[in-house]
């Protein structure tokens, strides 16, 4: 069997190609209606959801760069004719639905890998290289716009393949001429081909489709992103009263870092309120004293966000705040916050140790903490690290101005 195409035959390469590639769509389009549907209430459940969809993305980054492979040789290959050339309408149905399946073998999977570069810390994919994409920022918008049009682009597909499907069908068993044959090993006896009719209406039609999918996709994705948005900032308003201190908190940032299925997620607390006394001229001892008030439902952790508010985790509409009480320390080994941390309703004691930055009036600290989030009740029906570890780390940076007054 000749490598290459001819006017006539497929080669063995477009064979091999075609039959690899349908065989691993078919099993995705599978995989991911399957593992979309999968309920995710328990550990078991939830490593098994991420566990499909693992090997949905693996697979289906494979049927990328296979896509990318094939369409290049295709560049370079004649296109076997048809041989129903003659029916007009027929064939025009053929060819729009080829350059359809053709487009989709790019959209649908580069959508999904956008949407997974996007967002943060769910299913990973298998193959050892980045997470990320080049030029896609970690955002729950581009992530929500770009996983909608790999539905929706999805849907095309299925659609395309459904045609594409009875189309081999009809010509078997109803035209019974070998158009499927020829796409199947071996060289069949094909007789001549009909004229041919050459247009550019097919590739047309199958680039407008696509137009429209891909304005309809991302219309919806932005809509439904904007409707997340908004609910999460509704949370996100629950007010904390405001405190008096000696010190008053400029700016800052409390970063939140957890790790589910082995890849790290970083975010962060929008919304806290800190109470700060300090006397920096005392060399050792207690210096000062500080409490924080932290709004839970502000947190933003990507795509993972709500899952982490939800009841097995923060539990957030019974404990919408965290508090940390401390003494402010100063010892050979600088500073250290020795305090009680409250996150939903345990209490534990907690080491800070910190860097201190002080001109004049102003102060910037830098501490990080390692805390066990079983302490807290986060997560305890995920009792298997591999799943989320244990280790969550905080990264917390202020500056803060002393008070005149
Ligand atoms: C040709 C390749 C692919 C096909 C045919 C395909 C097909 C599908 C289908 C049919 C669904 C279910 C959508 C629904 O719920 O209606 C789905 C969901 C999903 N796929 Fe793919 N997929 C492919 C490649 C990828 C790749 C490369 C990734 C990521 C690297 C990916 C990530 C996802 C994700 C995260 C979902 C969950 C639902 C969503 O957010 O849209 N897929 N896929
Ligand atoms: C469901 C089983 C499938 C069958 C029975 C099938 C059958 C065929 C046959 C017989 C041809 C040759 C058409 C001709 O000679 O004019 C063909 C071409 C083609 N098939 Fe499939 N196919 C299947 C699945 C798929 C899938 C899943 C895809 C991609 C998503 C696909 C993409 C294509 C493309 C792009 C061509 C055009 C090749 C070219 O001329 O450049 N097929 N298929």
């Amino acid at each position: 069997m000749a490598l290459h195409n001819t006017a006539i035959r497929y080669g063995a390469v477009t064979k091999f190609f075609h039959w690899f590639i349908a065989l691993l769509v078919i099993t995705l389009i599978a995989l991911g209606l399957y593992a979309s549907d999968l309920p995710f209430e328990t550990q078991a459940e939830l490593g098994a959801k991420a566990w499909y969809f693992s090997l949905h993305k693996t697979l289906g980054v494979t049927v990328f760069l296979a896509a990318l492979a094939r369409i290049s040789w295709a560049l370079f290959q004649s296109r076997p004719g048809l041989l129903n050339a003659d029916h007009r309408w027929e064939s025009w149905l053929a060819e729009t639905t080829h350059w359809v399946l053709y487009g989709s073998l790019v959209i649908v999977p580069l959508a999904g890998w956008i949407a997974h570069a996007a967002a943060s810390g769910f299913a990973p994919i298998w193959w050892p290289f980045s997470q990320g994409l080049p030029f896609i920022p970690k955002s729950t918008t581009v992530e929500h716009v770009f996983a909608t049009l790999h539905e929706i682009a999805g849907k095309v597909l299925i659609g395309a393949v459904i045609l594409h499907f009875l189309g081999a069908m009809k010509h078997h068993l109803i035209d019974r001429d070998a158009t499927l044959q020829r796409m199947l090993p071996g060289t069949p006896a094909l007789g001549s081909l009909p004229v041919q009719h050459h247009s550019a209406a097919p590739a047309l039609t199958a680039t407008a489709a696509w137009a429209a999918t891909i304005a309809v996709g991302l219309a919806l994705g932005l809509t439904d992103a904007n409707a997340d948005r908004s609910n999460t900032s509704a949370i996100s308003s629950v007010p904390l009263e405001s405190v008096v201190s000696e010190w008053q908190v400029q700016d800052g940032t409390i970063v939140l870092r957890v790790t589910p299925f082995g890849s790290p997620v970083e975010g962060s607390f929008a919304n806290w309120t800190s109470s700060i006394s300090f006397d920096e001229s005392v060399e050792t001892g207690k210096a000062g004293e500080v409490q924080t008030t932290v709004s839970i439902p502000s947190l933003a952790l990507g795509s993972v966000t709500s899952q982490a508010l939800g009841a097995d985790f923060f539990n957030v509409t019974t404990f919408p705040t965290a508090t940390f009480t401390a003494d402010i320390m100063v010892g050979a080994d600088g500073y250290t916050a020795q305090g009680k941390l409250t996150v939903k309703d345990l209490t534990m004691p907690v080491v800070l140790p910190f860097t201190l930055l002080l001109q004049k009036d102003t102060a910037q600290m830098h501490g990080t903490l390692t805390l066990d989030r079983r302490d807290f009740g986060v997560g305890e029906t995920v009792t298997d690290a591999g799943t989320l570890a244990f280790e969550v780390q905080l990264d917390i940076k202020l500056t803060a101005t002393r008070d005149p007054d």
